[in-house]
């Protein structure tokens, strides 16, 4: 099987040598944990040691923010995407409501081997039913309320929008796909919406924690389709050079 490499020692083990090709994988954690960090890293590792194309589009950052960031752990954002080995696309939720057609055609026009989209909280938070009304020429909730007076749950549009935006990136392009999702300290499942750990073909769990007066973090790979995992969790650092491993 064809393996995408993060390129990060001892992630890349985990995986049993990488992501399967084409998986499309939910990068969850609370705030500060690293998910936009570990989403450039996937992305200028691909572009400067395995020649891939990467694609990032960013919700809450703008391209400046994230290319200041990205500048700390010494990666160069404006030479790779100079080099056309990255791309990176601003999509503003408040304004933009089509996001499924708005991303297509970016993807489409780039041609990226590896994307990421962070992130999807911001997605999913502003306005699923658009979206869900887009692709299929009519709102669902119309159509509820005209069967049984039941508004349809805001769970249920949460879950259709994300196929079809999966749908999408699985049938159209080959890309891997890294999804970031806010995690909340109280929350029992593995993403914000409570439903794309089920649809995406994988699960990075970051946390944070306190112990004593350190902080240590800690990541997981909580699911990974065709992968036998060891199910370790691992801890990582931060550093200037982004995130390591530490082994
Ligand atoms: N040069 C650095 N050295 C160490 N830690 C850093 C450095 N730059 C950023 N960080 C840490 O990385 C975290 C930010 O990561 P980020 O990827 O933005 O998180 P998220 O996207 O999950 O909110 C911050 O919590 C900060 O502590
Ligand atoms: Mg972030």
């Amino acid at each position: 099987m064809d393996r995408t490499q993060i390129g990060i020692n001892g992630l890349d083990e985990a995986l049993n040598g990488g992501i399967p090709k084409g998986n499309i994988v939910l990068i969850a954690g609370g705030a500060g944990t690293g998910k936009s960090t570990l989403a450039m890293q996937f992305l200028v590792n691909g572009a400067e040691k395995f020649k891939e194309k990467g694609l990032y589009i960013t919700t809450e950052q703008k391209k400046e923010d994230l290319e200041k960031q990205a500048a700390q752990y010494g990666w160069n954002l404006p030479a790779l995407q100079k080099a056309g080995r990255l791309a990176i696309f601003y999509l503003d939720t408040l304004v933009e409501k089509n996001h499924i057609p708005v991303l297509e055609e970016v993807i489409e026009k780039v041609s990226p081997q590896r994307i990421v989209i962070d992130s999807m909280t911001t997605l999913t938070d502003n306005l699923a039913i658009t979206d869900f009304k887009d692709t299929t020429g009519f709102s669902m909730v119309q159509v509820m309320d005209n069967v049984v007076p039941t508004p349809l749950s805001e769970k249920l549009i949460t879950k259709n929008v994300l196929y079809n935006l999966i749908n999408m990136l699985k049938t159209k392009y080959q890309a891997t796909v890294f999804l970031t999702s806010e995690l909340y300290e109280d929350s029992k499942g593995l993403s914000a919406d409570g439903v794309s750990e089920f649809i995406c073909d994988g699960v990075v769990v970051l946390k944070a924690l306190d112990i004593g007066d350190t902080l240590s973090r800690i990541i997981q790979v909580r699911k990974m389709r065709y992968t036998r995992l060891d199910g370790g969790v691992k801890n990582y650092d931060i550093n200037q050079n982004g995130i390591s491993i530490i082994q």
